[in-house]
């Protein structure tokens, strides 16, 4: 029975553990990369960092965590799949950040991954309406082939494949977010 949450194998209930596509070793070490970055790049600016809920958060914490400059904390929620596996092209703000705290501040985003880009360029024209200092972009993964919205990202953690992923916080239908690395979902999915 695999319980050891890197190996392969089945447990009772039918869900899988499946092979790594990035292992936890590999994320810690370019998350702190990421931090390192944006420290150096914001050298006199507080950051005000938005976390995009609820994929965003396992790797938000982690990286805000690398991150050595003044620093403010927010999230919001947005939904464009509505449990499907590709976007619906409607992005949803479920839970905003507070609009009054953008003005004049140093605004990063910070989301999971960019397929479409339908949501990361509905999350810049969002903030941009909002009269930011600056606003910067920050993803863990990129699927550049998937792309129908050139947004622009200013720090990447990885470029993936087409392939939907799921583990460090992002999921399928809710499951999966709590691996502890990023897996293929092909590979957890019990058959
Ligand atoms: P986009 O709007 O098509 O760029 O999709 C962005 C959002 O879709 C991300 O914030 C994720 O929540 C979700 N998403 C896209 N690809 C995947 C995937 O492979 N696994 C899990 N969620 C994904
Ligand atoms: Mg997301």
């Amino acid at each position: 029975m695999g319980t050891s949450g890197t190996s392969t194998g089945t447990r009772k209930g039918g869900a899988r553990f499946g092979k790594a596509l990035i292992d936890a070793a590999t994320l810690a070490r370019r998350v702190e990369q990421l931090g390192k970055q944006i420290t150096a790049d914001y050298a006199d600016r507080e950051i005000l960092a938005v976390g995009v809920l609820k994929g965003a958060a396992f790797f938000y914490t982690d990286l805000v965590r690398q991150i050595r400059r003044p620093l403010v904390v927010d999230f919001l929620r947005a939904d464009s799949y509505g449990g499907r596996t590709s976007t619906s092209g409607e992005v949803r703000i479920v839970a905003d950040v507070d609009a009054a705290d953008i003005a004049g501040r140093h605004v990063l985003i910070v989301e999971d991954i960019v397929d479409s880009g339908v949501t990361m360029q509905y999350l810049r024209k969002l903030f941009l309406a909002r009269d930011p200092a600056s606003l910067a972009t920050c993803t863990l993964l990129d699927k550049p082939t998937r792309r129908r919205i050139d947004v622009p990202l200013d720090y990447v953690g990885f470029k993936v494949a087409d392939v939907f992923v799921v583990g460090y916080g992002m999921d399928r239908g809710g499951r999966y977010r709590n691996l502890p690395y990023i897996a293929a979902l092909d590979e957890v999915q019990a058959p």
